[in-house]
């Protein structure tokens, strides 16, 4: 994500656009591991409870922390009453900005911001308890330790503060024509224009010209959110966090604390999901450490699900315009994209929502633009397909209208508008089979077969739709180190995260694949500072990183063994290189003659016990020559009451290009989260911010909705698995294209069976009737 823009220009300053293409991942096409529907390498720890999380620690000691938030939006507080809370039973400590350890502000960057230069990932630059004034409702302002969870939550309920409010900007609709261009649209430019849109779409035959609402939503991954901090006497610091990136967490804390970073040390073996919400440092991580430093104990600070949409900010809302013009023939002259988000002053973020818009359909004429509206709210981050997943409500929406209008099959008027190379940038497509995609799922869902108008199955009025779904392929620079052991076994070492996504599986998949060794043999570390730098577990990018970066060490550690095996000796590999050599059965193997040497037969030769070799994937140049994207496209089935305006989803296949799949099973899994997510936007998902005193009013998953089971039909998987050529064993990024699109398809199936148009998320009952 943010990458994009700030890793390219790098790449582009260092001359990447004249670099030779690497030849194509001989591996993109190998199919005795990859690919294959392994389980979960760690499916039975998680479920026998084995699997320890965050909060599941027990270090010597451990004390536990709770937050007190506050109850303004803006101002100062005058006095902090923490007498009764000392007083209670238990409690150690009552920390507040006027007795904290000593920290300096959190160096703040945009999620998954990566690379040399960027030291941190804070959400926020205010410092924590650094003063005494107030910039959210729900900020915190005083942490309670006691030696039970229990005792420090009652404690904290006596904590008792009294400010001086100040007036705060809350509306998002009054503030609108204060808006201001972003930065950056996570790692977009804010603003293309390409030709004269505006009077293109004037002048179009047809044309569709609306605006499109979504709505605030929190982050309630399965884990909320919690730390363990333990500080030695050495004054180093250990954190045990449910992140998506421990090297943030660690090069934030060392900055906060003004510690050597060798001196901090930051583990997330096993996290309970994330989609975005851990992939910033948030206060609460700060305040633990704080709080285990001033007692000189281990403490634990988890957060309540209520703490959660305090302390964590989640997708901001968004007012989109889109303007399609088309010639009589459905071909497209004018796209328009326009998007507004409120962000906040001490984290500014605009999510990439007119990405959509910039790659997906050929017109000449197209104008892109994105703002964003200052409020003195929490501030908001990344949450699962940041930008595309609102965006493309808006966009696809669109299509549908414009195809309606054209009396087109929507499908067709996709087809017709498939551009040859990116519609923005020129570049050429790495790997785009959206046809592909499209053709297949049309075909298995009987797409053919649905009715332009609604049909009836009683009172239940019933509709299909479409959308597509787009994601940008993302890789952030990423180190992994690899061993080969004299027993045959092989060890993949990175401080990579598994944030539920299956990490651990697909890597030892594929280093099995790489190395010629049955999956058993192979060990993979993660989840911790003291291994080698990897990527953040975002953007959907983990995977793809990672992959590069064990390909190219997998090729150095078996360019040592081939000249290990090679010294001093004729041998089977005598003038041979390695690409004449294929790994397979626990060794290296000539591909003309067969023969060779297994693993095992040339490190006993050799008398050693093992031998590792390290690799970095460098920076990102394929993207700056090609347009490199995931596709999908959604196709679902609802069904409306038409007396109560109740909507249920009854069928849903996805179809998705996303080069080539490295577990099947995984894969699915991903893109099925994705849509049921998805459905969750749909159909209930809000944060209810009241505008008055800027308080999230319903923190708690009573009245926060997510899909259950009953609201989830049978959700139909199919890929292309066709491998892009320029990326390392052909694959892309899935984690949030499933989410991408979803929205559209269920509001373009609401449109089919009921004739009204829904422009506004979610789509409730309340909007049908
Ligand atoms: Mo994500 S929103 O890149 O975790």
């Amino acid at each position: 994500m943010s990458t994009g823009s700030r890793l390219l220009a790098r790449a582009v300053s260092t001359g990447a656009r004249f670099l030779p293409d690497k030849a194509p991942d001989p591996l993109r096409r190998a199919h005795r591991h990859l690919g294959k529907p392994l389980d979960r390498v760690d499916g039975r720890a998680k479920v026998t409870g084995q699997a320890r999380f965050s909060a599941e620690f027990r270090p010597k000691d451990l004390a536990h922390a709770a937050v007190v938030t506050s109850t303004i939006a803006k101002g100062r507080i005058r006095s902090i009453g923490t007498a009764a809370a000392q007083q209670a039973a238990g409690v150690l400590a009552v920390i507040t900005h006027e007795n904290t350890p000593t920290m300096k502000p959190p160096p703040a960057v945009p999620p998954f911001s990566s690379g040399e230069q960027v030291k941190g990932t804070a959400a926020s630059d205010l410092p924590v308890f650094g003063d005494a004034m107030i910039h959210w409702n729900g900020q915190s302002v005083a942490v309670v330790v006691a030696e039970t969870l229990e005792q420090a939550e009652y404690a904290a309920s006596l904590v008792h503060v009294e400010y001086d409010v100040q007036p705060a900007r809350l509306s998002f609709d009054a503030l609108k024509s204060t808006a201001s261009a972003p930065y950056d649209a996570l790692g977009d430019p804010p603003h293309v224009e390409i030709g004269h849109a505006e009077s293109a779409l004037a002048q179009a035959a047809v044309a569709v010209d609306h605006v499109y609402r979504t709505p605030r939503h929190n982050h309630n991954a399965m884990e909320p959110h919690a730390t363990i901090a333990v500080w030695d006497e050495h004054g180093s610091l250990t954190l045990y966090d449910s992140t998506q990136y421990v090297y943030g967490v660690k090069d934030t804390l060392s900055a906060v604390f003004s510690l050597d970073p060798g001196k901090v040390r930051v583990i997330a073996q096993y996290v309970g999901g994330s989609f975005g919400g851990k992939g910033n440092v948030w206060d609460n991580t700060i305040l633990c450490a704080a709080a285990a430093k001033a007692v000189g104990r281990p403490v634990q600070l988890a957060l309540s699900r209520e703490a959660v949409f305090r302390l964590v900010g989640g997708r901001a809302p968004s007012e989109q315009r889109v303007a399609l013009g088309a010639a009589p023939d459905g071909r497209l002259r004018a796209i328009i994209h326009t998007a507004l988000n409120p962000t906040v002053e001490h984290g500014p973020h605009a999510d990439a929502i007119t990405a959509p818009a910039r790659h997906s359909y050929a017109a000449e004429h197209i104008l892109i633009d994105q703002r964003i509206v200052f409020l003195d709210t929490l501030a908001n981050t990344a949450m699962r397909g940041p930008g595309p997943s609102v965006g493309s409500f808006a966009l696809e929406s669109a299509m549908d209208e414009l195809a309606y209008e054209l009396r087109l099959d929507p499908l067709e008027l996709r087809r017709i508008n498939e551009p040859t190379k990116d519609p923005t940038s020129g570049h050429p497509f790495s790997s785009r089979h959206f046809m592909e995609a499209f053709d297949g799922g049309a075909q298995q869902f009987g797409w053919q077969q649905r009715t332009p108008c609604s049909q009836r199955d009683g009172q239940w009025l019933i509709g299909q739709g479409v959308a597509a779904a787009q994601y940008h392929v993302v890789r952030f620079p990423a180190v992994v180190r690899v061993r080969i052991n004299a027993d045959g076994t092989a060890l993949v070492q990175t401080s990579a995260q598994d944030n539920g996504m299956g990490t651990a599986t697909v890597q030892i998949q594929h280093a099995a694949e790489r190395l010629g060794l049955p999956v058993e043999n192979v060990r993979f570390e993660y989840g911790d500072t003291i291994l080698p730098k990897s990527a953040p577990a975002g953007a959907s990018n983990q995977a793809v990183a990672l992959v590069q970066a064990t390909r190219d060490a997998c090729e150095k550690v078996q360019r040592e063994i081939l000249s290990l095996a090679r010294n001093g000796s004729g041998g089977p590999f005598a003038g041979v290189r390695l690409d004449h050599l294929e790994a397979r059965d626990g060794g290296l193997f000539r591909i003309d003659d067969k023969r060779g040497e297994t693993y095992v037969a040339i490190l006993k030769r050799r008398d050693r016990a093992w031998i590792e070799a390290q690799a970095g994937s460098g920076l990102p140049f394929e993207m700056m020559k090609y347009s490199m994207h995931s596709y999908g496209m959604h196709f679902c089935e609802v069904r409306v009451h038409e007396e109560t305006g109740e909507v249920r989803i009854s069928r849903w296949l996805g179809s998705f290009d996303c080069g080539r799949i490295l577990n099947a099973k995984l894969a699915t899994s991903q893109f099925r989260g994705g849509i049921i997510m998805g459905i969750g936007a749909a159909l209930m998902e809000e944060t209810l911010f009241d505008e008055r005193s800027g308080r999230i009013v319903n923190p708690s998953l009573a009245e926060y909705h997510v899909p259950v089971h009953l609201d989830v039909p049978d959700i139909d998987i199919i890929y292309t698995d066709i491998p892009d050529e320029h990326t390392a064993a052909g694959a892309h990024g899935i984690g949030e294209i499933g989410i991408t699109g979803v929205s559209a398809a269920i509001a373009n199936a609401v449109f089919n069976a009921t004739g009204k148009r829904i422009r506004e998320l979610p789509i409730t009952l309340d909007k049908l009737l």
